[in-house]
């Protein structure tokens, strides 16, 4: 049953969510096995701590979206910023708002930056939240404003 509206931390329009975005740049080296070694801790450390989100691994550039509440989701920044198979982090956005979670089923979902355009663009036709829309255009500006797009 989904929490009460009167419940603390929750409003009608959904959860507080603190949302995270950020860009990096790989190690050398980073392969899709060593992605998936990043998605495979992630899945299970996330579903723990009320995390959800995407990582988008393309041209040696991480773009990653946490979702979840604030002190979880910034305890984990601490420690992807601290982790050594990735460099140059550059925070793109910080928000706290009560909506919706934009991927409520991936505790943290691998996308190949050649399919994110889709997956933000599905999403968006998905959403029923003006709120969540907003976050998800939000969102594909900053990753076309990332290198993760090579137009070669
Ligand atoms: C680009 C990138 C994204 C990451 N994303 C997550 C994540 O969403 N969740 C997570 O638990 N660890 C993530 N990590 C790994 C963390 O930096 C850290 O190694 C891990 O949380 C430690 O978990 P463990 O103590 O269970 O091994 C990421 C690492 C990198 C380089």
């Amino acid at each position: 049953m989904p929490p009460a509206a009167d419940e603390p931390g929750f409003t009608r329009d959904g959860p507080l969510l603190y949302n995270l975005v950020y860009c990096s740049r790989a190690a050398p080296g980073m392969d899709a096995a060593g992605v998936a070694a990043i998605i495979a801790t992630a899945r299970r450390n996330n579903a723990i701590h009320g995390i959800t989100g995407m990582l988008v691994f393309g041209s040696g550039v991480f773009f990653q979206w946490l979702e979840g509440p604030r002190e979880s989701v910034l305890r984990l920044m601490g420690l992807i910023q601290r982790d050594a198979r990735h460099e140059r982090v550059v925070m793109l956005s910080e928000t706290e708002e009560s909506r919706e979670r934009l991927f409520p089923d991936w505790d943290m979902e691998w996308v190949g930056a050649e399919h994110i355009r889709d997956v933000l663009a599905d999403a968006i036709d998905a959403a029923g939240q003006a709120s969540n829309v907003a976050a998800l255009r939000q969102l594909l500006i900053e990753v076309e404003a990332t290198a993760l797009l090579s137009r070669s």
